[in-house]
């Protein structure tokens, strides 16, 4: 039996890596938009929530394609900066301004927070499967922390240095990678997308005709 071919609809390839091994046991395998020749294409991520924006991107690229295409959106919420930076996470301050400034922004219009109580804060994740342009299923992932007081460690991208994970007493760029892989928000969407995706019978009666 060939295993399902789904296009994950990213221009990150260390997610394409990192969602490749979350299915790397199962019949399910992860093409990306350079492996389909798609990667020229891009659609704007004008939505107003994670999910929306996810969708957009699951939806458009589903025209392009008769696989079925994953999609996802990401980002860090805080509380006290009323869900900043959210859906704008990569944007946030600017396109031009690096994220290790970035972080030290948000510790500086927190300063005044000193209990760790008041600096929650949570990654989110929503990830999509759609097919022929409609969506068929969205499932969210978190991750609850703090907004640290200080960057800490090297490891990640982005708001790493300033996620405070206390389980484990670090920040997420203090984390060994296979660590935050086990836990993260996107792991913990792509993982509950794909339990769905095994158990619905049109993309799996697919596979077994081919
Ligand atoms: P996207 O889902 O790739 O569009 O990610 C949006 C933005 O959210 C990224 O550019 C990062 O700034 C932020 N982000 C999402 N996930 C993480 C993470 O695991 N660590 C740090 N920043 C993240």
């Amino acid at each position: 039996m060939s295993k399902l071919k789904i296009l994950f609809a990213t221009g990150n390839q260390n997610k394409v890596k990192e969602v490749q091994k979350l299915v790397e046991n199962d019949e399910i395998e992860i093409l990306s938009l350079k492996d389909l020749k798609l990667d020229n294409l891009d659609v704007e991520e004008n939505g107003k929530t994670f999910e929306d924006n996810a969708k957009i991107k699951a939806e458009f690229f589903s025209k392009h394609t008769d696989l079925p295409v994953i999609a996802d959106d990401s980002g860090l919420v805080i509380d006290a900066l009323n869900g900043e930076p959210g859906v704008y996470s990569a944007r946030y301050l600017g396109e031009t301004l690096s994220f290790k400034d970035k972080c030290k922004i948000i510790l500086e219009k927190m300063k005044e927070l000193k209990s760790i109580k008041d600096r929650s804060a949570r990654f989110v994740c929503v990830a999509c499967l759609a097919k022929n342009g409609k969506i068929i299923l969205c499932k969210e992932g978190r991750v609850e922390g703090y907004i640290s007081f200080e960057l800490r460690g090297e490891k990640g991208f982005g708001y790493d240095p300033i996620f405070f994970y206390p389980q484990l007493n670090m920040t997420f760029a203090e984390m060994p990678l296979e660590e935050k892989n086990k836990i993260s928000h996107r792991f913990k969407a792509f993982k509950s997308l794909f339990e769905e995706i095994k158990k619905l019978p049109e993309l799996t009666r697919e596979v077994s005709n081919s």
